[in-house]
């Protein structure tokens, strides 16, 4: 699912966007972390891992970056390439990252603080635990 931010633009400057993320509002969770992924090449590939409970938010503030979504069932693609779109990644979804322009900004607000033992690292570990429809 994609969130929108509240826009605001400032009257005096056309070309301007302010992007707006609130808990309960426009972000669907409480955030307890921010991070994000800079000064990565163009054609880099980050990710390749599920959550077991986190909730994330993924924004691209300034570039443009592809994120493939795999549920087990289905792959879904989404290009991040407006500073007001937040793509929603919960728990049980495979998902890569690829760097479209050199320097793109990946921005994630998560629901929770680091812990490695919520991630799901291996995708045939990710199947057997989220084998979907077909499988
Ligand atoms: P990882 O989530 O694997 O990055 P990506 O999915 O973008 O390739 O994280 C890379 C490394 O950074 C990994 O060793 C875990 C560590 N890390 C933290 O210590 N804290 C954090 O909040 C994050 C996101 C990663």
């Amino acid at each position: 699912k994609i969130y929108s931010a509240q826009t605001i633009k400032n009257p005096a400057d056309s070309d301007d966007l302010l992007c707006v993320w609130e808990t309960g509002k426009q972000i669907p969770f409480d955030v307890k972390r921010i991070y994000h992924i800079g000064n990565v090449k163009a054609g880099t590939v980050r990710g390749h891992h599920a959550h077991k409970k986190l909730e994330q938010i993924l924004l691209c503030p300034y570039g443009s970056i592809e994120v493939a979504l795999d549920d087990g069932t289905e792959v879904k693609n989404c290009l991040l390439d407006s500073p007001d779109k937040g793509l929603y990644v919960g728990p049980g979804v495979w998902h890569t990252m690829k760097w479209i322009e050199s320097g793109s900004l990946l921005l994630v607000m998560a629901s929770n603080f680091y812990v490695e033992e919520d991630y799901i690292r291996n995708y045939g570990k990710f199947k057997e635990k989220f084998p979907g429809e077909t499988s």
